[in-house]
């Protein structure tokens, strides 16, 4: 029987991740894969992985990082945020792999049946430092402590104003599909490139980050939406927690020197089902 696996943060502009993407295989041949966001940045780079991953596994699930929204300079593909995010989406659909924008998969494999979510929703700057009270409060005091994310100036939010317009456009649309489409009865399997929740965000080596790690607005998403497991990325802090009794599988590969130095067994895929079961080490 197929396994649930997942993983993230591939960065595939970095050789050994390049390397490392190669040697990925399914252990079944209906496994399918969860794939949580910053695959690279490049347009090419994304489509040489998502077409690789796609041979292989008998579904590809993805969801887009910031590192996928950017519009780098040297990418053949100068669309800019929501023109960029649906490209990205129609990239997927040549290549068989679910987005966001598609009907939600059942997963009837191993652990299921569960209804396979993947989330578009990025970040609000509400994950605040303490004692600041608004995004720019917050930017001030991150700046201050040298802490600036590099999508402040490759994430181009076109046509929102900002990220957080964006992100609250996403919250709102994504909310009100999910309360009219899931099906009654049947757990769900949340895959957002972020966390849902504020929790995994209080390790970080620098706190000011956490501003652009994820919105409060989906702290009782995973409650709400009947959520089995969890799975995110972003962070780069290869961990399963639990929270309100929901797993929460943080899935990254990360960078090469991350990954060198923390974890045990990088590149290896984590299962997501049965919920909870397997504990994930760093
Ligand atoms: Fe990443
Ligand atoms: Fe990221």
């Amino acid at each position: 029987m197929g396994k649930l696996v997942a993983i993230s943060d591939l960065h595939v502009r970095y050789e050994e991740n390049r390397d490392m993407v190669e040697r990925l295989r399914p252990a079944d041949d209906e496994d399918w894969l969860l794939v949580a966001g910053d695959v690279g940045e490049l347009s090419t780079d994304i489509e040489w992985a998502l077409t690789l991953l796609a041979d292989r596994f008998a579904r590809v699930v993805w969801v887009p990082g910031n590192h996928e929204l950017w519009t780098p300079p040297d990418d053949p593909v100068q669309l800019k945020g929501e023109a960029r995010y649906r490209w990205l989406v129609e990239l997927c659909r040549r290549l068989g792999v679910v987005t966001p924008e598609d009907p939600y998969p059942v997963w009837e494999g191993e652990g299921g049946p569960a209804v396979i979510v993947p989330l578009f929703l990025l970040y609000d700057y509400s994950f605040r430092p303490p004692g600041t009270r608004g995004k720019r409060e917050a930017l001030e005091v991150a700046e201050e402590a040298g802490v600036i994310c590099t999508d402040e100036f490759l994430l181009k939010p076109e046509p929102y104003p900002s990220a957080d317009a964006w992100c609250a456009a996403r919250v709102a649309s994504t909310r009100a599909r999910l309360e009219a489409e899931l099906p009654e009865g049947l757990p769900t399997v949340l895959v957002n490139h972020y966390p849902l929740v504020r929790e995994p965000t209080r390790v970080l080596r620098y706190p000011e980050f956490a501003l652009w790690c994820g919105t409060e607005a989906t702290d009782d998403w995973p409650k709400r939406f009947n959520a089995a497991s969890v799975v995110y990325g972003h962070l780069h802090i290869h961990r399963l927690i639990h929270h309100d009794g929901v797993p929460h599988h943080e899935v990254s590969l990360g960078y090469p020197r991350e990954w060198k130095a923390y974890q045990k067994d990088p590149g290896r895929l984590v299962p997501v089902l049965p919920a909870g079961k397997t504990a994930v080490g760093r």
